[in-house]
C-alpha cells in the first residue's frame, strides 16, 4: 500500500541510522537487545502500537523510534513509524520524503493512508510523515479518527512505532499513548533531570491507560 520513495540521497551517513548502515555496530546489538527485551515483556500479547516519547526536547526519541523500527524490519516485522511530533517533526527528514501529505491531511480528511505512507529503502519499513496543514492545528490527534487510523495500521504492520513530542510539552502526547498498547520512555543520562523523568512518569501513568513497557536512557 506505501509509495515508492525517489531520492534519500545521504541514508548511508545519516546517525540516525545507523542500526541499519553498520548493524555490528555497539548500538545496533543495544537496540537488538531493547527489541528482545519487549518481546519478552509483551508475553503473549503483541505489542502492535508502541509510542516513544521523552519528559523534554532532544533527549533522543526519534533516534530511538528509528533504531528500533530497523532492528524490528532487519528481525523480519513488517514496522511503520508514525511521525506525531508536531513540535520537531523530523522522520521525513531523515528518510528523505516529502513532510506532506501525512499524518495531518488524514486526520483533517484531506488524503487516505494510502496517499500518505511511504516506502524506505529498508525493507520492511514504511514512515508516515507529519504532513501539513494551513492551519497547523494537530487537534485532531486526539480524535476517533486516530483510533481509527490506529486500527488500520496495526492490522496491515507488525508493529507501529510512533515518534512524539515530550511529554512535558504536549498534552497530546499523553491523549496518543492512551491509544496505543505501550510506551517507551526515553531518559538522556546527564540531560535528564530526575523530577522530570518523575514527573513524565507520572503523567502518563496518570493519563494513559498504556503500560510504559520500557525506559531507554542514552548517553549512559
Ligand atoms: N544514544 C545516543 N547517544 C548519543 N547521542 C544521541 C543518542 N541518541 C540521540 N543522540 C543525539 O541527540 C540529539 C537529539 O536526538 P533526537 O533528535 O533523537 O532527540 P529527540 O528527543 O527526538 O529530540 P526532539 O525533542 O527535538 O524531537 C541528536 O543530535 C542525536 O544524534
Ligand atoms: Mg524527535
Amino acid at each position: 500500500m506505501a509509495r515508492k520513495v525517489k531520492g534519500q540521497s545521504n541514508f548511508q551517513t545519516n546517525k540516525c541510522l545507523l542500526s541499519y548502515i553498520n548493524p555490528h555496530a555497539a548500538i545496533a546489538a543495544e537496540y537488538r537487545a531493547i527489541r528482545n527485551h519487549i518481546e519478552c515483556t509483551s508475553d503473549n500479547n503483541k505489542l502492535r502500537s508502541l509510542i516513544i516519547t521523552s519528559p523534554s526536547t532532544r533527549e533522543g526519541k526519534t533516534t530511538a523510534t528509528v533504531n528500533l523500527a530497523i532492528s524490528k524490519a532487519q528481525h523480519g516485522e513488517k514496522v511503520l513509524i508514525i511521525d506525531a511530533n508536531m513540535r520537531n517533526p523530523k522522520i521525513h527528514h531523515i528518510f528523505q520524503t516529502n513532510i506532506a501529505p501525512g499524518l495531518a491531511n488524514v486526520l483533517a480528511g484531506e488524503c487516505t493512508l494510502i496517499d500518505v505512507i511511504n516506502q524506505t529503502k529498508i525493507s520492511n519499513l514504511d514512515i508516515l510523515p507529519i504532513g501539513m496543514l494551513l492551519n497547523n492545528a494537530m487537534e485532531d490527534i486526539d480524535s476517533s479518527l486516530m483510533d481509527d487510523l490506529l486500527s488500520m495500521v496495526t492490522t496491515q504492520y507488525d508493529c507501529v512505532l510512533i515518534d512524539s513530542a515530550p511529554v512535558l510539552d504536549a498534552l497530546n502526547t499523553n491523549k496518543l499513548a492512551s491509544k496505543c498498547d505501550g510506551i517507551i520512555l526515553v531518559l538522556s543520562s546527564g540531560k535528564t533531570q530526575n523530577e522530570s523523568a518523575l514527573k513524565a512518569k507520572r503523567s502518563l501513568e496518570f493519563f494513559s491507560k498504556a503500560k510504559i513497557v520500557g525506559v531507554i536512557v542514552n548517553n549512559s
